[in-house]
């Protein structure tokens, strides 16, 4: 094993603030479904931190006007509308982000859609969609990120999956299987990308007032169910889970690989 070599050690010594180290000035990054709600706080949190962020989403108006809302707080941003199942649009819009930027610090694999139903009540098509967005975007993009990453040795891989990961419920097999196949591949791409430089990660929410959620918010007996299931007693504001980004992002986390990181208000460790 090598001396171990901390690149933290440098800056403390030179007694600059700890805060430094969460410093992502001159980083670009890319956060997928960012155009409301976890992806979008991410976003923000990630530009507020000094990155320039571009937003992804499939609707160019939604998007545009998320971009807005970012660079009318002094924070750097665009837009790239794209599809993270279309196989093309993917790679197109990697080769923009080589050509505008020069290459690529931060992947957040946020997109994800959400289906609550028994499985005998999916069609085909609908476990097809499912898995394609919440798992197989989550190889194709992490796959076009690395590949403008490896040439630098260095780059972030942060992969928002959910507490539905590890634990499981009645009428959310699709979605479960999904998100615990996406922690499987962040685990090994940090066992794949660590010698050469690149971390993975993961950031796994427990129950966020999004809109995916609205329902369940508004339907009083699963509301308490997932009061009393928290610790905490109460959903997350999607700005919550948003830190845990920044963090994995910055070289505050420089030997923190193939973690799952749960802002889940105690959900996963409380019977
Ligand atoms: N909310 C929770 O309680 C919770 C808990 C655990 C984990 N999570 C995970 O956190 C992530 C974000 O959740 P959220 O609640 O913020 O979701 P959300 O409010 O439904 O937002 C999802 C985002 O993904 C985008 N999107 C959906 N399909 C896409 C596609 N095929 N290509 C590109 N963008 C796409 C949506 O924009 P467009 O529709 O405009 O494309 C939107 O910006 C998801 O991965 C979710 O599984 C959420």
């Amino acid at each position: 094993m090598n001396q171990p070599q901390n690149p933290n050690t440098q800056n403390t010594q030179n007694t600059q603030s700890y805060l430094q180290q969460f410093s992502l000035a001159g980083k670009i990054a890319l956060v997928t479904g960012a155009a409301r709600d976890i992806g979008l706080e991410i976003a923000r949190a990630l530009a507020g931190s000094g990155a320039h962020v571009i937003l992804n989403g499939r609707n160019a108006d939604t998007l545009a006007s998320a971009v807005q809302n970012l660079m009318a707080q002094g924070l750097s941003a665009s837009a790239l509308a794209f599809d993270v199942t279309d196989k093309a649009a993917v790679k197109a819009a990697f080769a923009q982000i080589a050509a505008q930027h020069g290459g690529l610090d931060i992947l957040v694999n946020n997109a994800g859609v959400r289906n609550r139903k028994p499985l005998l009540e999916f069609s085909d098509d609908e476990i097809h969609t499912m898995l394609e967005t919440n798992l197989i975007a989550g190889y194709t993009l992490s796959r076009e990120a690395a590949r403008l990453m490896v040439p630098n040795k260095s780059g972030r891989l942060i992969t928002v999956t959910s507490i539905a990961g590890q634990i499981a419920r009645s009428g959310d097999a699709v979605y479960t299987g999904a998100k615990a196949g996406l922690t499987g591949m962040m685990r090994a791409l940090a066992a794949e990308y660590g010698p050469l430089g690149i971390t993975s990660n993961a950031i796994a929410p427990g129950g966020v007032a999004t809109q995916a959620n609205a329902a369940s918010i508004a339907d009083p007996k699963i509301n308490a169910h997932f009061a009393t299931r928290t610790p905490l007693g109460r959903w997350a504001q999607p700005a919550e889970i948003a830190g845990a980004a920044v963090f994995l992002a910055s070289n505050a986390a420089s030997y923190v690989n193939g973690h799952v990181l749960y802002v889940d208000g105690g959900m996963s460790i409380a019977m």
